[in-house]
């Protein structure tokens, strides 16, 4: 662990190194291989998500007291736009989150993003809201319609103090609440400035340090009986919120759990136009040189720095790789080869449909009488995870959005809808399959300088999250890789004084 004071130490670092003549910008063409500190080092990132962009931003951030570049950025994404699981669908001229949409009040670097990047929030839909669990033959809880003018997820929570929620969960409903506060509480300590904050090397180390470590060794399940939730909020409303938000069951890890939890209540927001601004504004504004359709399959360590190859035989040379992108599905070479634990993904699929539902499928008369977000039980035999009204056109003509494990066949969709105009499939490889007690993998996976952003997804995968295990890779890279490259001009003659560099490590 880096002492307190060690960012500022940094700071001063980095401009004695900016002084010293060779340290000035050229090309990578006219790199020498031989000599990397004649440049400035390269850190490469593998994805322009939300994690891939915000260890740009930090890394910019965190070391802007000089006027030149100490650093070059390069970001490399296999697909032809950035954002990766923010992204937008466009139904029928309509443009809709198709991943990643909405984030917690709390969620702060999402705030600040917003705000340094001149994004606008979305103006909260004004249409009405209403929540039914459907078990496949009939709904074991149904709200009645409820205007409002907040976003729909919002209402879970003003719903959860109505008279309903409360006849049916009694009292649980305010220790889930509880719950969900205190956990939340404990994650703000990753915003807390420097001097009591301290960079993390390791996943564990991180969560320990927010008291937040425990909650990943037990289900949610297991944690939610002990604090006194009633078996029956557990099997209806906290499973519809985690199938919702992670595809699976109470069984998932306590911390994802929680997260899950706090991801339904209020004052809930997205950005207007898309989420993935924020990942392409930081990008922009952090002077990275974007690699689109640039697909890395090899990162071999050759010494002095890594070369990530790339599907169409391109090589790039890196003293610092950050990998920002979970590794559970790719097939990246890394030489010498790493070792972290094996996880899965899960999936969900996302299906988009313009066109008008079926009531008589769920044993209803009319259109208007099916709930505005139609959530199930966990129950192997229902074809999907949810309904959702995304947009109302007018009262024949609707936008949902459906939630399943497995694709949705057009036979099954025939069953419960009875006009379907357009449908758009997104297969996601969606989060993490949360297991307790979670393993996690290294956030420096060999040692030296090759980065893992993603080891921080299984303890919860979020925006937000992603953003918070970003900014400490960044202070992470700036540590343990510019003391090291000081050291080294050091050693050449440079004016900088190794005696002092050598407290920070
Ligand atoms: C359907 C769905 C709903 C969600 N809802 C929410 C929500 O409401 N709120 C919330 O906060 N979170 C939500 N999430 C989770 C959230 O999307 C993720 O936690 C977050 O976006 C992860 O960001 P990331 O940058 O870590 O990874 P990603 O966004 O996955 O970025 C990784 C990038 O790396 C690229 N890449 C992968 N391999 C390579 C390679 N070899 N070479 C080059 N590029 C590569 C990928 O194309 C991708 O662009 C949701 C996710 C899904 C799928
Ligand atoms: C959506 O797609 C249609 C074609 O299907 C296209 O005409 C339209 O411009 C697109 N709209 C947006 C906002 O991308
Ligand atoms: C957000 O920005 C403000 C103003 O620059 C800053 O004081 C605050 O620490 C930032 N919050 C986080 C979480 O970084
Ligand atoms: C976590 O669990 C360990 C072992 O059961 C216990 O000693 C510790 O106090 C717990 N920590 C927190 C923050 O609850
Ligand atoms: C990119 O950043 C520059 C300032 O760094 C800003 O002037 C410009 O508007 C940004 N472009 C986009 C598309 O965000
Ligand atoms: C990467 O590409 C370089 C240059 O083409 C090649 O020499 C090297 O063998 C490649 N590395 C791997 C692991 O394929």
């Amino acid at each position: 662990m880096v002492s307190p004071l060690s960012l500022s130490f940094f700071t001063f670092f980095l401009f004695l190194f900016l002084s010293h003549p060779q340290a000035q910008a050229q090309s990578q063409s006219q790199s020498d291989p031989q000599s990397p500190t004649n440049d400035p080092p390269t850190i490469c990132i593998i994805g322009s998500g939300i994690g891939g962009s915000s260890v740009a931003h930090f890394l910019r951030l965190y070391s802007s007291s000089s006027n030149s570049n100490p650093f070059s950025i390069h970001i490399f994404e296999r697909n032809g736009v950035v954002g990766g699981r923010m992204a937008t669908v466009n139904v029928s001229g309509h443009t809709f989150e198709a991943g990643a949409s909405i984030l917690h009040p709390k969620n702060y670097h999402a705030v600040n993003y917003t705000e340094l990047l001149g994004l606008k929030n979305k103006d909260p839909s004004s249409d009405s809201f209403s929540l039914g669990i459907w078990d496949g033959q009939k709904f074991v809880f149904k709200t009645l319609s409820f205007s409002s003018n907040i976003p729909f997820v919002d209402k879970i929570v003003s719903l959860a103090n109505s008279l309903l929620m409360f006849l049916r969960y009694g009292f649980s409903l305010l220790k889930m609440q509880t719950f969900v506060e205190s956990t939340v509480n404990n994650f703000l300590k990753y915003y807390e400035r420097f001097e009591s904050r301290p960079v993390f090397e390791t996943v564990d180390e991180m969560l320990k340090w927010a008291g937040l470590y425990n909650l990943t060794t037990r289900t949610l399940q297991e944690e939610l009986i002990d604090v006194g939730l009633s078996p029956l909020l557990i099997k209806e409303l906290v499973t519809v919120i985690t199938r919702i938000n992670y595809g699976q069951s109470a069984s998932i890890s306590g911390l994802a759990g929680a997260v899950s939890l706090a991801g339904s209540g209020g004052g809930l927001w997205a950005i207007e136009g898309g989420n993935w601004q924020m990942a392409a504004g930081l990008i922009n504004s952090s002077d990275a040189a974007l690699h689109l359709h640039e697909e890395i399959d090899s990162v071999s360590y050759l010494g002095e720095y890594y070369e990530l190859n790339s599907t169409k035989g391109n090589s790039y040379k890196c003293e610092v790789a950050v990998v920002a992108t979970p590794l559970a599905e790719l097939n990246i070479q890394f030489t010498p080869p790493i070792s972290i634990p094996k996880r899965k993904l899960q999936h969900t699929h996302a299906t988009f449909v313009r066109g008008l539902l079926n009531p008589g499928y769920f044993g209803l008369d009319a259109v208007s009488e099916i709930p505005k977000l139609v959530a199930t039980l966990e129950d192997p035999d229902l074809p999907f995870t949810s309904i959702s009204v995304l947009k109302k056109h007018d009262e024949k003509d609707f936008t949902y959005k459906i939630f399943s494990r497995e694709p949705m066949a057009d036979i099954l969709l025939d069953s419960f809808f009875s006009v379907r105009q357009e449908t758009i499939r997104i297969d996601w490889g969606a989060y993490p399959h949360y297991n307790a007690p979670e393993e996690f993998a290294p956030f420096i996976l060999d040692d030296r300088n090759l980065y893992y952003v993603n080891a921080f997804e299984n303890a919860a995968s979020t925006m937000e999250t992603s953003a918070v295990a970003a900014e400490n890779i960044a202070r992470l890279i700036l540590s343990r890789f510019f003391s090291q490259v000081l050291l080294i001009s050091s050693n050449l003659g440079s004016n900088s004084d190794g005696e002092i560099l050598h407290v920070d490590l």
